[in-house]
């Protein structure tokens, strides 16, 4: 089947991240086709979009506390650029988190947090119980304080994802609803893709944004990617009626039982509870324990949220590279170049991820702020 235009580029997966690598480089002037049955969909559906590069923050992991701070910075500009091109509010929020204690053992570890926070320069405040609960009244009475994250904040995933499309369609991206079924190699070089259609297209570069999939794409040659395993994740999403508004007006978290949960409200009533942490393969199921552990984990948190309606229980997979970091950039196949591995951070990363790649598609160059996540630090012997 002939085609009229070979892309300059073509983007394997049509999640937030793709789209948003195939708008940015759409606006320097490439040619892109962006490759997914259903664009806009992928995790960024049951994220509860924490922007939140602090309170996520683990030890050891610098470079990408500096990947995320950078890409906090360029929400507010990349989601207004967003709504100014396609009118569509991708529900940015300058909320703040509140991360609290429950008891003794999680305020020696939150202290320990604000110290690691201060010695990194980062912004955070300590506050007692009574503190957190001035700030939000609704949290248990037995809060024993909490860090005030001023800088972390919230998108709505999938109003996000919504304007990516349309913004890529308002930018001249081609979105071709279809599986990539092949990665196609010519000479030793990323040539295009063969679609589950049969139909082949052929482009310059092919970058793959494929999540949890990328590794599995056939025609990928052995040690070029790592395994990019799927970490489930499940999510609650209740309903705040107006007489409760406004229930909570930030994020709040707390680790319980050692599990992460975080309540996020929405301005439009929305209250999103998050996240089981899975490793079980490709498995989307919602589960009756799943449920039981959120709404148990959060009910210590917030006790009235019990009251309002229960609207939906979705779960998504998280993409895990090997280290966790994303893999951004030229991979050891030339012509190749990846976009996938996010993990916990697909959305507060997709801005900088867009920039970063747009460059080095339109350039050549690798941006130094990109470096650090460079694809060959997984690269084996087979692919060297
Ligand atoms: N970043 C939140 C999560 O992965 O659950």
């Amino acid at each position: 089947m002939a085609r009229t235009k070979t892309p300059d580029v073509l983007v394997v997966g049509g999640g937030i991240i793709g789209l948003g690598v195939a708008w940015r480089t759409a606006q320097r002037g490439l040619d892109v086709t962006v490759v997914d049955p259903a664009p806009g969909g992928g995790a960024a559906q049951v994220a509860a979009g924490m922007l939140a590069p602090v309170t996520e923050l683990q030890y050891g992991e610098e470079p990408l506390l500096r990947l995320g701070m950078a890409s906090n910075e360029r929400y507010a500009a990349f989601t207004a650029e967003l709504s100014e091109a396609t009118g569509l509010d991708t529900g940015y929020r300058r909320t703040g988190t509140l991360a609290v204690a429950l008891d003794a053992d999680d305020r020696e570890e939150l202290r320990e947090l604000h110290g690691f926070h201060q010695r990194l320069g980062l912004t955070s405040h300590w506050l007692t119980g009574r503190e957190c609960r001035k700030l939000e009244p609704m949290l248990a009475p037995g809060v024993r304080g909490g860090l005030h994250v001023t800088d972390d904040h919230q998108v709505d995933g999938r109003r996000l994802a919504a304007a990516l499309v349309e913004a890529c369609s308002r930018a001249g991206v081609r979105l071709h609803r279809a599986s990539a079924a092949e990665l196609l190699v010519t000479g030793g070089r990323a040539s295009g893709v063969r679609l589950d259609d049969g139909e082949q297209v052929a482009a310059e570069q092919v970058v793959l944004a494929a999540g949890p999939y990328s590794h599995l794409l056939p025609g990928l040659p052995e040690g070029v990617l790592p395994a990019i395993r799927p970490v489930k994740g499940q999510i609650l999403r209740l309903r705040i009626p107006r007489p409760y508004a406004p229930f909570l007006s930030r994020n709040v978290r707390a680790v319980v039982r050692g599990q992460h949960v975080y309540l996020v409200p929405r301005a439009d009533g929305e209250l999103v509870i998050g996240a089981t942490s899975e490793e079980q393969g490709y498995d989307t199921t919602v589960t009756a324990g799943g449920v039981y552990e959120l709404l148990r984990d959060a009910h210590e948190l917030v006790p009235g949220l019990t009251e309002l309606p229960l609207v939906e229980t979705a779960a998504g997979l998280r993409p895990g590279s090997p280290d966790n970091a994303p893999l951004l950039g030229p991979t050891a196949l030339p012509g190749l170049v990846a976009a996938t591995g996010h993990y916990r951070n697909g959305v507060l990363l997709t801005p900088v991820t867009a920039d970063l790649l747009a460059e080095h598609l339109a350039t050549g160059t690798v941006p130094a702020l990109a470096a650090p996540f460079s694809p060959s630090r997984f690269t084996t012997k087979a692919a060297a």
